[in-house]
């Protein structure tokens, strides 16, 4: 039986960085993102003998995985096991599975594809293991990417980290559907170069920052402007918490040991201009990175032509553009 399943990545407005159990990816605090309708990633899992993973680029040729990669998304079958055993679910799950992971992400966009590709394979396995919740598929999505249990939703969707070291503790939930709000998320890319530190090894440098504790104090209050700014559509109030939150982050992975500096001349540049441009046509569009120097420019509908038009004005910069989306799907 072969199982076809799709996702996205998406975009948080409230970050997370940071765990409190580092193998089984347990958030240290809660986070908010919008999920995307585009780039997507398409998994075929089949039941097989022992694990095996293969990757295929946007053209369709195979791209051999890193054995990091590799060890990755074996690492993530097991838990998987793991979880659904816990759950009593285990029972119909194979003893391994051959995996197809076909990605659509273009390369050099600065988009990070692991919330797309562990949300769709925790939507195939789910697809193995029968009837699961739209929780549980979030849990076993978490267990390769925290970030990905929030692209299991579409809209709008929220990771609450819980408590304690259960494996399900952390998991994610929607807050607003698609349709609630037709934002979009212009992405000026500046660089194309892989990043030097990946998040999984980002996270656990987190609690080294003399900064982490406080913004750790300081998350609930902002998780709740998020939730009450979407909730309300007041886009004024979701740029100051989203541009605040992610400063915020940046000052945190700035301050860590080592530090991790992500962002770039570009990206300070592109964040100065956007200000600039705002505020001279009063523009709804707030600005937010990840872990890397590419920047999300998100916005109001009626944004979207001013943006577009400075976002296209980027010398040496990859541009992509992407709506909300309606989360991962068995295909
Ligand atoms: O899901 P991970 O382990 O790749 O972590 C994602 C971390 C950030 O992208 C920086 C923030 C976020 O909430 O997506």
């Amino acid at each position: 039986m072969s199982i076809r399943a799709a996702s996205a990545p998406n975009i948080a407005l409230i970050k997370y960085w940071g765990n409190r159990n580092e193998e089984l990816r347990l958030s240290a605090a809660d986070s908010l993102s919008m999920t995307l309708d585009q780039p997507t990633v398409e998994v075929i899992a089949d039941h097989a003998e022992t694990f095996a993973a293969r990757g295929f680029e946007p053209g369709g040729a195979e791209r051999k995985l890193a054995e990091k990669e590799a060890d990755r998304l074996r690492k993530h079958f097991l838990l998987v096991k793991r979880y659904l055993d816990a759950i009593g679910a285990a029972e119909a799950f194979p003893a391994g599975v051959s995996l197809e992971i076909r990605s659509k992400v273009p390369r050099g966009v600065g988009l990070a594809s692991s919330a797309a590709v562990f949300s769709a394979i925790a939507e195939a396995y789910a697809g193995f293991a029968g009837e699961l919740s739209r929780r549980d598929v979030s849990v076993l999505a978490r267990l390769g990417s925290g970030s990905a249990s929030r692209s299991v939703f579409g809209g709008f969707s929220a990771m609450i980290a819980g408590e304690g070291d259960a494996i399900g503790a952390s998991y994610a939930e929607q807050i607003a559907p698609p349709a609630h709000w037709n934002l979009r998320d212009v992405v000026i890319a500046p660089s194309a170069t892989e990043k030097a530190t990946g998040s999984t090894e980002g996270h656990a440098l987190a609690r080294t920052s003399p900064l982490f504790e406080k913004r750790l104090r300081g998350i609930p209050s902002r998780q709740r402007d998020c939730i009450d700014a979407i909730l309300k559509k007041d886009f004024e109030k979701l740029q100051k918490v989203a541009e605040e939150d992610c400063l915020d982050m940046h000052a945190v992975m700035a301050s860590s040991a080592p530090p991790l500096c992500y962002l770039s001349e570009e990206t300070h540049r592109i964040i100065r201009e956007i200000e600039e441009l705002r505020t001279r046509e009063r523009l709804p569009v707030l600005y937010t990175m990840d872990a890397g120097p590419t920047v999300h420019l998100i916005c109001e509908e009626r944004a979207l032509p001013a943006v577009r038009v400075y976002a296209r004005a980027q010398k040496n910069c990859a541009i992509f553009e992407a709506g909300v989306g309606s989360g991962s799907r068995r295909a």
